[in-house]
């Protein structure tokens, strides 16, 4: 009786729910209870400590809390502890962060007391891929926060000023520290000195909320700013430009973070074009910062023409170069060896490089897990990279240890996480987005959290209701149940879900050419680089599908250390999650639930898409518990994505059964669109 009294209560309150766009992210205000937060000292940020936690207390009325920075033998780098009403850390960051954990937890629920939390990562940097002409490359939430074109570019408004603070409380909120303003193609206009000034004043922006700015620079920038005839890394003259701009940079923000570095892949420049090595280009960059203690975050996505398996080629090029770079530079690895594709195995270079500091890069932005239109929920992902063991020292050796510095003594540790946040009012574009933003900070702090505790969190912070009085107290549990849980579950479901009406059973790169949104497995045009068509991927043929990597074919499977190197390449060991991204198998082959390969696949898409609209229904047995703009903005986008889904598989199995002339298992669903509109209609267009 007293449950389905508190449901109607929790109904009657929640009815009234006002209209939400999202801006507030996780860190919605509700009233808050009497508190007294006393400083040892005062400053900038130990005020903003005390602000957050006065206007934000959820706990006990009238309890008192101490800030305290103390050094701590148990506390490492921005680290805190909290215990019986004291957050206490090494520095004042770590004050900020530790009012932030404590808000979270009285809110979520857990223990106030003897907590201990040091960040896994020293650098946890958002990749903001923001053009200067303000557009982003697959930003999907909205224009560029920080650039716009036009003669005011350069201007800097009092509401830029807001917003670009309001991004930092967020990230600080959740442990970010660093952001990397500008894109990964980046254009050398970027150092210049009118763009520096307005670098600076993001930077200021920034800057209280413990957020350093790095800039993706241009290889060629000494020719293209400097209006040098080379940019060659061993050319005196452009080693001085960089170390000219270095002081420049640092005289205008002391506090500047580094360099991101795309060189010599996708068409960019680097030091091959001067027949030099990344070592090379990385070093000299390094030697310009490192006066000033900032480092060179260089990527390791490139292009070789060295192995035809593309899969290959990024630990081809780096592991002979580990030990050659200098200790401020970190190679910077995408999670698997192609390019943020629903699942990939882990990147084999992860602790293969033993004597370099090597970063994971993870992609927040769904650039091919449906875009702003579908609920992924990315943690999933994440974690599953972060807990592959590559077993470089022994098992154990996972990514998360191989790159935190546990098992190798890196001078620095960092983790970046290529951002969607934009000038949309809910920041991301669809509202469940903001879930991956989040997840990558609380992974970025703690590397070994779990994707159900992430959700958890950020569906409390994001969803709860706002009013705080004992009745809604008691109505708690009608929330839990009629939202949380089936909510939680929904998100936790969700990557699995894209994975099974995208390409499941370790097909991948089966999508249509530009915007990777929906199928193109059938994509190959004459002129257009092999390793950018699909075809190149899934290899199906009249036989079998799937690619080769064991030693019948292009071998990448002795870029893995053993055990794992004999488990892929049996294909009886190989798990079937990636079992397509290790062998060419005949269409009848047996799966280990006894179907054939074929019918296991038209399953698997089946089951994505079933899983897709059973998120419909969830969603819309959650309406009481939502206000109405978030609630129908959701429900569009799941309808949507249910559409597209089925379009994925109706497009993906038919195109297969031009090669195998196989039926669709007899009770499975029939497609409803026809492989030749789909083929012929680009997904973003299809009705
Ligand atoms: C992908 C993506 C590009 C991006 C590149 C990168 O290929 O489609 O837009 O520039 O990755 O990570 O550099």
């Amino acid at each position: 009786m007293k449950i389905i009294l508190s449901f109607v209560v929790v109904l009657l309150c929640i009815g009234t729910l006002k209209a939400e766009n999202g801006y507030e992210l996780w860190l919605r205000k509700h009233p808050a209870k009497a508190v007294n937060v006393t400083t040892s000292k005062q400053s900038a940020v130990l005020d903003m400590a005390k602000k957050e936690l006065t206007e934000g207390w959820q706990g006990k009325a009238g309890s008192t809390i101490k800030l305290i920075v103390k050094a701590d033998k148990d506390i490492k780098g921005d680290g805190f502890k909290i215990n019986e009403g004291v957050i206490q850390a090494n520095n004042e960051l770590g004050i900020l962060y530790g009012a932030f954990e404590l808000l979270r937890r009285v809110q979520t629920g857990e223990t106030t007391d003897n907590v201990v939390s040091n960040p896994s990562y020293q650098r946890r940097v958002l990749n903001q891929w923001d053009n200067l002409n303000g557009s982003m490359e697959h930003g999907f939430g909205g224009n560029s926060l920080f650039w716009h074109k036009g003669k005011d570019s350069l201007t800097v408004t009092d509401a830029e000023r807001n917003r670009w603070r309001d991004y930092a409380r967020a990230n600080a909120s959740i442990g970010i520290n660093g952001s990397v303003i500008d894109n990964v193609n980046a254009s050398p206009m970027v150092l210049s000195t009118p763009y520096l000034g307005k670098v600076k004043e993001i930077a200021a922006s920034m800057r209280p909320y413990g957020v350093r700015i790095y800039l993706a620079v241009n290889f060629a920038s000494p020719i293209k700013v400097g209006g040098l005839k080379t940019a060659d890394p061993l050319d005196p003259g452009v080693i001085k430009w960089w170390q000219d701009k270095a002081k420049e940079i640092y005289a205008l923000i002391p506090d500047f973070g580094g360099f991101l570095v795309k060189a010599n892949s996708e068409g960019q420049p680097g030091p091959q074009d001067y027949k030099r090595t990344h070592v090379d280009g990385a070093n000299m960059m390094a030697d310009a910062l490192k006066p000033y203690g900032g480092i060179v975050m260089w990527r390791a996505f490139v292009y070789s023409t060295t192995d035809a398996d593309r899969a290959k080629q990024a630990y081809q090029e780096f592991v002979p170069l580990d030990g050659k770079f200098r200790d401020n530079v970190i190679i910077q690895v995408k999670n698997g060896p192609v390019d943020f594709q629903p699942r990939e195995p882990f990147s084999p270079l992860f602790g293969a490089m033993k004597k370099t500091s090597v970063m994971p890069e993870f992609q927040i932005t769904q650039e091919y897990l449906g875009h702003a239109i579908h609920l992924v929920f990315l943690s999933s992902m994440w974690e599953e990279c972060l807990k592959s063991d590559t077993y470089q020292e022994g098992e154990g050796s996972t990514v998360g240890k191989v790159t935190d510095g546990s098992i190798y003594p890196q001078k620095y540790t960092a983790i970046a996480g290529v951002a969607n946040v934009g000038l949309d009012s809910s920041w991301c574009g669809h509202p469940f987005a903001a879930a991956n933003w989040y997840a990558f900070g609380r992974l970025a702090w703690n590397n070994t959290l779990t994707s159900d505790q992430i959700a958890k969190e950020w569906l409390v912070q994001t969803f709860s209701p706002r009013e705080t009085n004992e009745t809604l107290l008691t109505a708690t549990t009608a929330w839990n149940s009629g939202f949380l849980l089936p909510v939680k579950k929904m998100m936790l479901q969700s990557r699995e879900a894209a994975v099974n009406y995208m390409m499941p059973l370790g097909l991948h790169h089966m999508f249509s050419a530009y915007e990777h949104y929906g199928p193109g497995p059938w994509y190959a045009p004459p002129r257009v680089r092999v390793d950018w068509t699909p075809p190149y991927y899934h290899k199906a043929d009249a036989k079998g599908l799937g690619f080769d990597r064991t030693k019948t074919g292009s071998d990448a499977i002795s870029q893995y250390k053993e055990p794992l190197q004999s488990v892929f390449a049996d294909v009886n060991k190989t798990p079937e999650i990636y079992l397509l991204w290790f062998h060419h198998l005949p269409w009848d082959y047996k799966m280990k639930s006894g179907r054939s390969l074929w019918e296991e696949l038209c399953y698997k898409y089946q089951d994505g898409l079933t899983t897709v609209r059973d998120f419909q229904k969830i969603w819309d047995n959650a309406k009481p518990y939502v206000d109405s703009q978030r609630f129908a903005d959701v429900q569009t986008r799941l309808m949507r994505q249910t559409r597209d889904a089925q379009i994925w598989k109706d497009g993906v199995l038919q195109y297969f059964q031009t090669f195998n002339n196989l039926p669709f298992p007899p009770d499975m669903e029939r497609p409803m669109t026809t492989l030749k509109y789909i083929e012929a209609t680009p997904p973003l267009n299809i009705k």
